[in-house]
């Protein structure tokens, strides 16, 4: 209740204080983003440039409804989201401006086929496991097979509750179709899988040998290794193309309505700069969208990472309502 209260104070403190979208030398930033990536660099920005900066932070749905709610009258300059189902939702709903040429052009992968909003970092999906008690070679090729590894039952971890979680049924519905993925549902809850409310909790039952594998994004497993040691959890990547290894992409558009543009084209050129991007490879561990950025240990080469999940349109995972029925359909959800 007392969250609820704080949380619409500062929604009505951020409304009363920011006017609709107007020229000048400040730029409103919605960012669904966390604050230990976008504070740093948008501080570095506003050094390098001279252009001032507000951010509203917020969850990638809470932002996408007041983008809507907002229209033409909203403040925001630009939108920078987690997911890509949020980008596609306001680039279907026209709320993006078309970008220049040069900018679309800095990123040499992952780019939306609508061309409205630019990729600005990436995200695996991959399988975790406990390198003390599973070998490598015993790992499948595709996530399509796990289902048959039988030696798994009750030691597999899932988070069926969980965006990325969803963005990777999405995947798997627009590669394999519905039926598969209900099949493969259908198989994995047979082998009762653990369910897990998010990613850092099923990582530290993998290490602690509460379970022997996870579905989960690549960057948990950099982190609880970082923590746990690498000898309790390792990464798993599918063969070259598979859904297993989907990627979610990040990335930000410009508001139709910002008076700002120039600024704001400013601002992308600055997010897929080396420096920017090798920034985001070293805090959070995501992937850089341009090639020949300095990246930590653990991260795999820019000319691996753009063959490793399947060819889709990032806008392609924005049928969340879908995904949720077939988990349903399952008894998962
Ligand atoms: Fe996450």
């Amino acid at each position: 209740m007392l969250n609820r209260l704080i949380m619409l104070t500062a929604m009505f403190t951020l409304a009363f204080f920011i006017p609709a979208a107007q020229a000048d030398d400040t730029l409103v930033v919605y960012s669904g983003r966390s604050k230990v990536l976008v504070d740093p660099l948008l501080k570095r920005f506003e050094e390098e440039t001279g252009i001032r900066v507000k951010i509203r932070y917020g969850r990638d749905a809470e932002l996408v409804a007041a983008l809507m709610e907002e229209g033409k009258r909203s403040p925001a300059d630009v939108y920078w989201g987690n997911t890509s189902g949020a980008l596609a939702t306001l680039s279907q709903q026209g709320l993006f401006a078309q970008l220049p040429e040069d900018v679309l052009n800095i990123p040499k992968s992952f780019v939306p086929q609508s061309k409205r909003w630019v990729p600005v970092t990436v995200r695996f999906r991959v399988l975790a496991y406990a390198p003390s008690r599973v070998s490598k070679e015993n790992l499948p090729d595709s996530v399509m097979d796990l289902p048959k590894l039988k030696q798994f039952k009750g030691r597999i971890g899932w988070t069926p509750n969980y965006g990325s979680f969803h963005d990777f049924i999405t995947g798997m519905r627009q590669v394999h179709g519905e039926e598969a993925t209900h099949t493969w549902l259908r198989d994995m809850k047979a082998l009762q899988p653990k369910a897990y409310a998010s990613n850092t909790p099923m990582l530290l039952a993998l290490a602690s040998g509460e379970i022997d594998v996870a579905l989960t994004n690549h960057y948990y497993v950099l982190r609880i290794a970082d923590k746990e040691g690498e000898d309790k959890v390792a990464t798993h990547h599918f063969a070259s193309g598979d859904v297993g290894n989907l990627a979610l992409v990040t990335g930000a558009g410009v508001l139709a309505s910002s008076k700002n543009k120039e600024a704001v084209h400013k601002l992308l050129r600055f997010l897929l700069s080396n420096a920017a991007q090798a920034f985001a490879a070293r805090t959070i561990r995501e992937y850089p969208v341009v090639p020949g950025v300095e990246i930590p240990l653990g991260l795999l080469p820019y000319e691996q990472i753009v063959k490793l999940g399947p060819e889709l349109d990032p806008e392609k995972l924005r049928d969340l309502d879908g995904t949720l029925n077939l988990l349903r359909k399952a008894g998962i959800l």
